[in-house]
């Protein structure tokens, strides 16, 4: 069995200060390829979870830790940040702090010059990754003059050229418009083809479901759903932790009340609109 790309054991964290844990006695692996959404309400700990997995904490910030986080093996506690943000790739919900260089071009081949790589091996993957995102003509903008929607495209390709192990965005459109948020998950799906390992915490479950092969949700530090979409969304109390059903979940759940149950659970609108015609041509209609 190959080892599992993020394995947290028995993971307890409290900030300094603060009179509860963010983190409660939170357990889980994840494996290659794998697509985790991670949601819950606001304060439930889900940018704490990305920062176990990329070692700031407890390297940065202090509080109490208990259990272990292994990242391919290798315990968080036991290597530096910055050897472990070669592993673990970051994608903030802010661009702004993200971007640092004068050029698209730039800021792709920098954390690739941080990494050491020859210089014919930067070439070769900054066009590469120019082209895969769509960031060719924009290659010598500056970032400042980007879109919201082209920073963050810009932010997601210049940590993908550096081919971490495991892709960690949390609330990447948090900033965003409606059409810019689709287009990230576009995007993100094409990595998922690619067997890219991703953890994204989003609110924006109509939009990242469809990529997703896992739904996290925390309630109060704890991890209190872990499942396949089908199995998560489908559960009528989703509501009360804090989560919002997408649309085209709840029509079903309204159906089902209805006593409308549909063969499939559909997280699609083209896949419920598939259901819904070839149950409506079943029925005899004379
Ligand atoms: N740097 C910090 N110092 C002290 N307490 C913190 C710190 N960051 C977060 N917390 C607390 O830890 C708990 C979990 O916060 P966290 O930011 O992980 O939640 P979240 O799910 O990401 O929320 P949001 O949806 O608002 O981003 C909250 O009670 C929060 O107040
Ligand atoms: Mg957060």
């Amino acid at each position: 069995m190959p080892e599992p790309i993020v394995d947290i054991q028995n993971v307890t964290f409290k900030y300094a200060g603060s009179s509860a844990p963010a983190i409660v006695d939170v357990s889980l692996q994840i494996k290659r390829g794998e697509v985790v959404l991670v949601t819950g309400a606001s304060g439930s700990g889900k940018s704490t979870f990305c920062r176990l997995l990329n070692g700031l904490i407890p390297h940065f910030y202090e509080g109490e830790f208990s259990g272990c986080v292994f990242i391919n093996g290798v315990d968080t506690r036991t290597i530096p940040v910055y050897v472990l943000s070669k592993d673990v790739g970051l994608v903030f919900q802010n661009p702004d702090n993200q971007l640092v260089s004068l050029s698209v071009e730039r800021e792709i081949a920098f954390g690739l010059e941080n990494l050491g790589l020859p210089r014919e091996e930067i070439i070769k993957r900054t066009e590469f990754i120019l082209k895969y995102f769509g960031l060719d003509r924009l290659r010598d903008v500056p970032p400042y003059k980007l879109s919201g929607g082209e920073k963050q495209r810009t932010a997601l390709a210049a940590v993908v050229a550096m081919r971490p192990l495991l892709l960690v965005l949390d609330e990447p459109t948090a900033e965003l418009d409606p059409m810019s948020a689709l287009q990230l998950a576009l995007m993100l799906s094409q990595l998922r083809e690619m067997e890219t390992t991703i953890v994204i915490v989003e609110h924006r479950l109509d939009v990242f479901t469809p990529l997703a092969t896992r739904i996290l949700v925390f309630s109060e530090g704890q991890l209190v759903r872990d499942g396949p979409p089908e199995e998560v969304l489908f559960d009528s109390n989703l509501s009360s932790l804090g989560v919002s059903t997408p649309r085209v979940v709840q029509l079903q759940l309204k159906l089902e009340e209805l006593g409308i149950k549909l063969p499939i659970k559909a997280l699609t609108v083209s896949s419920l609109v598939d259901q819904l015609s070839s149950a409506v041509s079943s029925l005899d209609l004379r």
